[in-house]
């Protein structure tokens, strides 16, 4: 029994699934103080805002929901608030959140996440404010017991950090450099979820999963990871994110190719179609050799589903420099994109770049990207007719419904089914106001 055995918490995340998977962590830490989850704040003792700093919007938004608490904390002195992840972790953010949010108990950054029970028993024990930044991770940041958001896919970490420094972007001051797991802690991990727990898809996380291994003394690299990985026994599929163009290898093509465990979809953020952008970005690549791995990929997987991140309006876009990104997404012809607009971040080298592009350019910008890629997905789903996909089969409202590794859902009409959540494949038959149907190709 503690201050909070039988009290109710409440997790509010932004930002990616390494926050996500991160969110799950910390509600096994409360739960394991003894404490239950609810969706309603009124009814919650702690709630943890586990934030976000890649753009300004998401800082402003934890921000404001935060502030917003003011009244809520004043009501009953047992509430607890806790901040943690990117935004704190910053050393040059917008806002003194020590000032600026005063209702905010406990302030922890992205490498102490998991003493966070230590910290709440100290808040309870000694009544006083908690502010703990670590420059690097304490110990091991991998905390068994994490209560998953989904019962379909789990997300497991094999890299934490990043080294590449991209001039726009953040992350690598506040995460810190690339640390890999150990091969075996991510075996048993995969193994355990997959046996035991019966998960059907796997997504391995890392800013950069390409880098795995390079700071383990055995030197394992990301496709000896996978191949080890796909040695499991169950029916399960792998998915990675995020992939780095620069540490992209023709082995990993090749794995992705003959293993039928490795989901057949890639993530491969470009960030702009202009080489002369790229280099200013330090991205390491230029738009042929990007191309390049496009090509084979296709090449090698035909069914391939590929997805992107853009950045419009990175200091001294041209119009020429974006006409070329409009091109490549034309040439590449993405499943799905995640377009951004360049955020400046202090700290950052581009936050002090000349020719910042003015906010009305980026939004047309991203605007007019957005409404091509509206045309593209319209394009991409007709292609589909006749192909076969290797789906995940589920009910939806009654139906059976396959879903491909890239996401897409194919109606399976009049099929006769007496359970789901099991692999089969579907090929599409028709294509009717963008909905895909099919039958079960044996
Ligand atoms: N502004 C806009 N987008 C950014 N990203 C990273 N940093 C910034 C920034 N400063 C985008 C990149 C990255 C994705 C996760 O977020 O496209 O791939
Ligand atoms: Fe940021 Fe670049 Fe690292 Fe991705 S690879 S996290 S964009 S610095």
């Amino acid at each position: 029994m503690n201050k909070y055995t039988g009290k109710f918490f409440h997790v509010v995340t932004y930002g990616c699934q390494m926050n996500v998977h991160e969110s799950e962590k910390i509600r096994g830490i409360l739960a394991s103080l003894g404490m239950l989850e609810t969706d309603e704040i009124n009814d919650a003792t702690v709630v943890v805002f586990n934030t976000c700093c890649i753009r300004e919007g998401a800082e402003d938004k934890a921000y404001s929901n935060i502030a917003a608490l003011k009244k809520w904390k004043a009501e009953d002195d047992s509430r607890v608030i806790v901040m943690c992840g990117c935004m704190p972790q910053q050393k040059e953010g917008k806002y003194d959140l020590k000032k600026k949010l005063p209702i905010v108990d406990i302030i922890i950054g992205t490498h102490n996440i998991n003493l966070l029970g230590q910290y709440l028993t100290r808040l309870a024990e000694k009544k006083e404010k908690i502010y703990e930044i670590l420059e690097s991770p304490t110990e091991s940041m991998d905390i068994g017991n994490c209560i998953r958001d989904d019962k379909i896919n789990a997300y497991v970490n094999i890299i934490y950090g990043c080294n590449k420094f991209c001039t726009y972007c953040i992350v690598p001051y506040v995460r810190g450099r690339e640390k890999s797991r150990p091969i075996d802690e991510i075996y048993k991990e995969v193994k355990d979820l997959v046996q035991n727990q019966g998960y059907k898809y796997i997504t391995l996380l890392g800013q950069n999963v390409n880098s795995y291994g390079k700071d383990l003394t055995d030197k394992t690299t990301f496709s000896e990871l996978l191949t080890h990985l796909c040695r499991i026994e169950g029916d399960f599929k792998i998915k990675f994110m995020t992939s780095h163009p620069m540490d992209f290898s023709d082995d990993l093509i090749k794995v992705m190719k003959n293993e039928p465990k490795v989901a057949k979809t890639l993530h491969l953020p470009v960030q702009s179609g202009s080489t002369a952008i790229l280099k200013k970005m330090n991205r390491h690549y230029d738009i042929k050799q990007y191309m390049s791995i496009i090509k084979k990929v296709k090449r090698a997987i035909p069914n391939i589903s590929l997805s992107t991140d853009i950045i419009v309006g990175f200091p001294g876009e041209t119009d020429a420099d974006y006409l070329k990104t409009l091109k490549l997404m034309k040439k590449v012809k993405y499943d799905q994109l995640f377009a951004f607009m360049y955020s400046k971040r202090k700290g950052t080298p581009a936050a002090t770049f000349d020719n910042q592009v003015e906010d009305y350019i980026k939004t047309k910008r991203v605007n007019n990207l957005l409404r091509l890629q509206k045309i593209i997905q319209k394009d991409q789903l007709k292609k589909c007719f006749k192909k076969t996909y290797n789906c995940l089969i589920k009910h939806i409202n009654g139906v059976a419904v396959g879903i491909t590794d890239g996401g897409k859902e194919i109606y399976i009409p009049n099929y006769q089914f007496a359970n789901q959540n099991y692999f089969a494949n579907v090929k599409v038959e028709d294509i009717r106001n963008h909905k895909l149907s099919g039958v079960i190709d044996e």
